[in-house]
């Protein structure tokens, strides 16, 4: 792309301030700038620009209502593991991770997959997903391809840890890098935000990115090469999520759901994750700060009316994802204190000034021909690292871990003494069973 071409672009969606420090700049800064302006969309900016007038895709959830979630026991429960093991033995079952994400809450630079959370060896993230992927390939005797959603600022890093740790075992044909799109800041009045003169402030367009980048990526026909059915989905920040559960899978099959979410009940009315309501024969996920307070505290019997939330926890159905990434997704606003250029010179400033656009995946819910929602028991699969300290932190995530794994020796005999620290490598024992069965070959040693 050259200058009369930028101008152009620019000129037709109404940026063409991009360009007011084009005579400052250096050869290379040029260059750079014209990478940038090549890659934005007329079409998209525009309707970023038209969603700062609207305040964005916002819904009115004062109509939804509790969708009804199944709590799978006995021969349901049975029926449902047969179904997704005869999935995963199949070769039909993918693992999808979104890891682009900026870790900004928990103070750490790097990709948040590389944290350090096990509790003795400081193991990252990325390990335990990564070795729970391997473990069930092991037992059902076919790949699970691992596809990870980067971003630009995290690829490389992330890449990096993997290849450091010889993919933590996994085959590398089997791992799948794909990055998600970048958008650019905007004022309140619609105009590009520059944070040097030479330089667009870009940012990630949230986890609902995944669908263009998946089909960007080529992920999605990789996924149809393979025969891939289901896609089960989780985020970088939970080391106890049970990847590609078969009695989820299973359950997500028998369904014929096209999208299918694991659900806990919330810890407190105002815990702060996504709720799925219902609106007559469709669902959408409400976010928890679109909930009234009403909402939040309302109660059916003992417990809470929306007693439900997301962990974001999910299958999908391959063709569904295909389908979805045809199409243009719900806008979100996010207001932030985003750097820029006055008259030549960098502010930062101190209050937010700007926004920044994202896209959410479970906004595709609503467009699901069926869905289905499967309650689980929080301990066991969900403590996030998502704050430095407190709640959500790296102190709960391990104490719950170490919990979950304490529960599996007590099952076999062993208990442990309290401040005696536990850590199973998922390859070694992928659930307590797992660990019964290598306690009993221990034992008959
Ligand atoms: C999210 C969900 C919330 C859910 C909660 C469970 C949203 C808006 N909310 O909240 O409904 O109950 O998790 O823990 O998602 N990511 C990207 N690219 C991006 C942004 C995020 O890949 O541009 C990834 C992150 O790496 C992470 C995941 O998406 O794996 C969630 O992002 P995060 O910002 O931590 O979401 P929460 O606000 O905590």
């Amino acid at each position: 792309m050259n200058y009369a071409e930028a101008e152009k672009l620019l000129k037709s969606c109404g940026q063409e301030h991009v360009l007011a420090y084009w005579k400052k700049l250096a050869k290379d800064e040029r260059r750079d700038l014209l990478a940038q302006v090549a890659a934005l969309d007329p079409k998209s900016l525009k309707r970023c620009a038209a969603a700062l007038k609207t305040g964005g895709d916002t819904f009115d959830s004062s109509k939804g209502t509790a969708p009804k979630v199944a709590e799978l026991a006995g021969a349901e429960r049975a029926k449902a593991v047969a179904a997704g093991e005869k999935e995963l033995r199949a070769g039909r079952v993918a693992a999808l991770l979104v890891a682009g994400g900026q870790g900004s809450r928990l103070g750490y630079d790097g990709p948040k997959g590389c944290y350090s959370i096990g509790p003795i060896t400081g193991a990252p993230l990325f390990y335990f997903h990564a070795r729970k992927i391997l473990a069930r390939t092991i037992r059902y005797g076919a790949p699970i391809p691992f596809y990870v959603m980067t971003s630009e600022a995290n690829d490389a890093a992330t890449q990096r840890c993997f290849e450091e740790n010889d993919f933590f075992g996994l085959n590398p044909k089997d791992v799948f890098f794909f990055t998600q799109g970048m958008w650019p800041g905007m004022t309140k009045e619609g105009k590009i935000i520059l944070d040097a003169p030479g330089h667009v402030f870009m940012s990630p367009d949230g986890h609902g990115g995944l669908l263009a980048a998946l089909k960007r990526s080529g992920a999605l026909d990789d996924m149809k090469a393979r025969g891939i059915k289901s896609v089960f989905f989780f985020q970088v920040d939970n080391p106890l999520v049970e990847i590609a559960d078969p009695a989820f899978i299973g359950y997500h099959v028998l369904q014929k759901s096209e999208y299918s979410l694991k659900l806990c009940a919330k810890r407190d009315p105002f815990e702060k994750v996504g709720m799925p309501m219902q609106f007559g024969s469709s669902y959408r996920m409400v976010e928890y700060s679109e909930m009234t307070k009403e909402q939040c505290l309302r109660k059916a019997g003992k417990n809470l009316y929306f007693r439900y939330g997301s962990p974001a926890i999910h299958v999908f159905d391959r063709a569904f994802l295909a389908r979805e990434a045809a199409k243009a997704m719900p806008l979100h606003l996010a207001f932030k204190k985003i750097p820029f250029v006055e008259d030549g010179a960098l502010i930062k400033p101190t209050e937010p000034n700007g926004y920044k656009f994202e896209k959410f995946i479970f906004d595709i819910l609503p467009n699901a021909k069926r869905a289905a929602f499967l309650a689980f028991e929080p301990k066991d699969e969900f403590s996030p690292v998502k704050n430095a300290e407190g709640s959500d932190s790296p102190a709960t995530c391990q104490a719950d871990l170490q919990a979950k794994w304490a529960k599996w020796l007590a099952a076999i005999g062993v208990k442990v003494p309290k401040g005696i620290p536990i850590e199973i490598d998922p390859v070694y024992a992928l659930d307590a069973t797992d660990l019964q069965k290598v306690g009993l070959a221990l034992g008959s040693e």
